[in-house]
């Protein structure tokens, strides 16, 4: 049966029985293969390759066969290709210049102009994502792979449910750029479910997300809880004159976009500052702090070398850790009514002062961590001064250890 008429035949037809998400979700497929089957048979220009379109129709199937009340008149097609398509990108992803120490923010921002706005963002620790929509709907998403080009993990990311696969009044063209990560929740959450089912829990949020993307299991990429964090446009019709506006424009349209805090050139260092107070973000791992020219001409005007873009900063701390022991973790509750976990350790000296506790920003943090009182543990100092555990020793435990009592009600 031709691709056309079977996806004609899921059109329309009521799947009531099904729950709605499910159904939602079989919608989304029928859209988009819809989609790439016209492109593919009326203009000759495909928008998706092979191995995304197998894989979405059999994330279709999938469905079908666990609700048969959806409509099953899908004919199964060919096994997965294992080898995923190598797409070039628009253009090339770069990296960005990195800045352990402030002298080295304050030449940027001087080179860049200290009287203009920057964007001071969170700088997300997962893997980037490139998503292309066209006329709303998603039709690619790409890995970074080595800059130059990128493989296709349309299927995974749909599956994901991450980002919307259809947009209502997008611009013809649309091509972003985005963090994909598990948060600490999503994380602890795997691996209580791993062990539940007697298998070892992942160490990283990181390598899990970037190991997830690769599974051909679309059912197990679903339960993960994948997120996504949109960070940079890259091709618009009328793209806006400011990053912020277009993080701003991409947000209206139903994306999750990274925080972002425009600032003047002379409020950059102590914006930094207060986003390591802050614990950058409490639901996510990060790696440092985004700084950019907002102003799209300016930012464009200075260009990029081989390997990053002039108008854009990482401001990173070294992480030369320091050993301790995890004494006691206290809970203080902070203005906005939340509990907050804070660790206290033993004394330790690091760059001149005494570190002897750290924020441990948030219950989701402080499982994902996965300490007990008594652990030795690893100790930087983030932000400049703000200390941070940033894990255990490698040493294995000694069994004295005791599980950390949970907050008095
Ligand atoms: S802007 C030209 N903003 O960090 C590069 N990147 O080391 C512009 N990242 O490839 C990138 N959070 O995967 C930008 N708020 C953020 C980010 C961010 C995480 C990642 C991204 C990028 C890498 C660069």
């Amino acid at each position: 049966m031709s691709k056309l008429i079977w996806i004609g035949l899921l059109v329309g037809v009521s799947c009531l029985a099904a729950p709605e998400h499910v159904e939602r979700h079989a919608v989304q497929l029928v859209t988009v293969l819809r989609q790439a089957d016209d492109a593919y048979y009326n203009t000759g220009e495909p928008i998706m390759g092979n191995a995304a379109y197998d894989a979405l129709r059999s994330q279709y199937d999938a469905l079908v066969a666990a609700y048969p009340e959806l409509p099953d008149r899908l004919t199964v097609g060919a096994d997965l290709p294992d080898d995923a398509q190598r797409v070039e990108h628009t253009k090339p992803v770069l990296s960005l210049k990195k800045a352990y120490a402030d002298a080295e923010v304050a030449a940027f921002l001087e080179t860049c102009g200290a009287e203009r706005a920057y964007c001071v963002e969170p700088k997300l620790d997962g893997l980037t994502i490139v998503l292309r929509y066209r006329n709303g709907l998603l039709v690619q998403a790409l890995t970074r792979g080595d800059g130059q080009s990128g493989m296709e993990v349309t299927a995974a990311i749909v599956a994901a449910g991450c980002v919307p696969v259809s947009l209502k009044n997008a611009p013809e063209t649309l091509e972003l750029r985005g963090e994909l990560l598990l948060s600490f929740a999503a994380f602890n959450a795997l691996n209580d479910r791993r062990r539940g089912e007697g298998l070892a829990p992942f160490k990283h949020p990181r390598n899990t997300a970037a190991g997830t993307l690769r599974l051909k299991d679309y059912a197990e990429i679903a339960r993960r809880g994948l997120a996504m964090r949109i960070f940079e446009v890259i091709e618009t019709e009328s793209p806006p004159a400011s990053h912020s506006d277009a993080l701003a424009m991409v947000s209206a349209l139903g994306l999750p976009t990274v925080d972002c805090r425009v600032v003047s050139g002379g409020e950059v260092l102590p914006a930094v500052e207060r986003m390591y107070r802050a614990g950058l973000d409490a639901a996510f791992p990060t790696d440092g702090v985004v700084i950019r020219l907002d102003e799209r001409a300016a930012f464009e005007r200075l260009g990029a070398t081989a390997k990053y873009p002039r108008g854009a900063l990482a401001r990173k701390y070294r992480a030369a850790s320091v050993e301790s022991t995890l004494l006691r973790v206290e809970w203080t509750r902070g203005e906005t009514g939340r509990l907050t976990p804070v660790a206290h350790f033993e004394p330790v000296e690091q760059g001149g002062a005494t570190l002897q506790c750290a924020s441990l920003h948030s219950l989701d943090h402080l499982r994902a961590l996965d300490l007990m009182i008594g652990d030795r543990i690893q100790v930087v100092r983030a932000g400049g001064s703000v200390p941070e555990i940033i894990g255990r020793s490698p040493a294995p435990r000694t069994g004295r250890e005791t599980p950390i009592p949970p907050p008095e009600k």
